[in-house]
């Protein structure tokens, strides 16, 4: 029985993340470091900074955590994982080591190459003549990552090869690499450093606006499942993806403990790996979590420990869940804070970038501000629930795309 749990982060990821947790039977308590006002409806919220390893472990000793779940990326990088499992606490969420899997993509790409993983051909670049020689190389559109971590903003996708130059100018070291085309896919699994388990895919949505237009962003809807993925997809990326990475990672000494996140593109060449990240995605999680039947506190255990090989597949509900993402005035450039927010307790909407101000009104405190999950039977109903939630809440300002999932639930319909 994992009885006191800890998760670290602070967005509407961590919310889904506690909100499931609280919904596990045998998980009796949840905390939240620092969380936000709407994880504190399921949990008990703690100040501290999570990128401070030695700060998150000495309160998973006081709370007595049976187990700390890591949620975003830049902790994991600092090495926080490491530092609440080096007091013998179980973790769910890779030693910084592991985590450069995401929190570098020439590390990624490297990876990806010694274990025969299909991802875009690349080139690493340090100078702007090698930045020009590799556009020159794979030709538009362009596409320039920088290397280290950027919160879902750091890579451009263009035709403009001056925009492309001068992006990969203000990166330093990028990952310039061919363009890949074909619908978008994420695939997570969970690890325990040897034996995989992997989720229903989901699709995200990570252009600011309607039609996948705009600039990227960290994520502006997503839904599951994909009515349109080829049967057999999670097996063959388990495959050829999750299990050869989770094992090159173990072979070099560096097991990876915690949610692999393979980004995919299913190309007319065959599938290639986009990108990897390690740990829940935002907001695939939301949907995804609202649909998982397996009780959540004890799978991340399992993982945690070393014990995924005995622990059963995990379940899901036959339905549809679709997530729409409000965001504030201005994101994803500069966004807008402090605006109120009104009409937000609904069953569903996920916390990601808001607080409470002195007068204990919700107001914006972030670029994404909402997750808001609609579920139902099919793909139609679950965006229609969706978005009759969002039409409730009012943010001056805010916005959200209108086609989250629209072309998945035509598809749906047709078959
Ligand atoms: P990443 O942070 O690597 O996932 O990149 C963010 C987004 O940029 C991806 O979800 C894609 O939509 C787009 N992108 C990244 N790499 C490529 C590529 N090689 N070809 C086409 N689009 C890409
Ligand atoms: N949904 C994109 C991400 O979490 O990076």
């Amino acid at each position: 029985m994992t009885q006191t749990v800890l998760v670290v982060g602070t967005g509407g990821r961590e919310h889904a993340l506690a909100w499931a947790l609280s919904r596990d039977p045998e998980v009796g308590e949840v905390h939240i470091a620092p969380g936000n006002p709407g994880t504190s409806a399921v949990g008990t919220n703690h100040q501290v900074n999570i990128l401070d390893g030695a700060a998150v472990a000495a309160l998973a000793v006081e709370l007595a955590a049976d187990l700390v779940v890591v949620g975003p990326e830049a902790p994991l990088v600092a090495g926080v994982a490491d530092a609440v499992r080096a007091q013998g606490i179980a973790v769910f969420g890779p030693s910084a080591a592991a985590a450069q899997l995401e929190g570098s993509k020439a590390f990624a790409k490297e990876i990806m190459a010694a274990a025969g993983v299909p991802t875009a051909a690349a080139r690493v670049c340090v100078t702007a003549d090698e930045a020009a020689a590799a556009l020159d190389e794979f030709g538009a559109p362009y596409v320039v990552k920088d290397d280290g971590l950027a919160a879902g903003k750091g890579v451009i996708v263009t035709n403009d090869r001056a925009a492309a130059i001068s992006h990969a100018a203000a990166c330093g070291k990028v990952i310039i690499e061919e363009y890949l085309d074909g619908p978008e896919v994420s695939l997570f699994a969970l690890s325990d450093g040897v034996k995989v388990l992997a989720f229903e895919p989901a699709q995200d949505f990570k252009r600011v606006g309607n039609g996948d237009t705009g600039p990227n962003t960290g994520g502006m809807g997503a839904y599951t499942p994909l009515p349109w993925a080829p049967s057999g997809l999670t097996e063959e990326v388990v495959r050829t993806v999750i299990q050869p990475t989770v094992d090159e990672m173990r072979r070099r000494g560096t097991p990876f403990v915690g949610l692999l996140y393979a980004g995919l593109a299913l190309t007319r060449k065959g599938m290639r790996v986009v990108e990897f990240n390690a740990r829940f995605g935002d907001p695939e999680t939301q949907p995804l979590l609202t649909r998982l039947k397996t009780p959540l506190g004890g799978v991340l255990a399992a993982a945690a420990t070393g014990s995924l090989g005995e622990h059963p597949p995990l379940e899901w509900g036959s339905g549809a869940a679709v997530a729409v993402v409000i965001a504030a005035a201005g994101y994803p450039e500069s966004p807008r804070k402090g605006d109120p927010i009104t009409g937000a307790e609904i069953e569903g909407v996920f916390h990601a970038g808001t607080a409470l101000d002195d007068d204990d009104q919700l107001i914006s405190a972030g670029g994404r501000v909402l997750t808001v999950v609609g579920a139902g039977d099919t793909l139609a109903q679950a965006r229609q629930a969706a978005y009759v939630k969002v039409a409730q809440i009012k943010l001056p300002g805010g916005f959200y795309r209108t086609d989250i999932a629209a072309k998945a639930a035509e598809i749906e319909d047709n078959e």
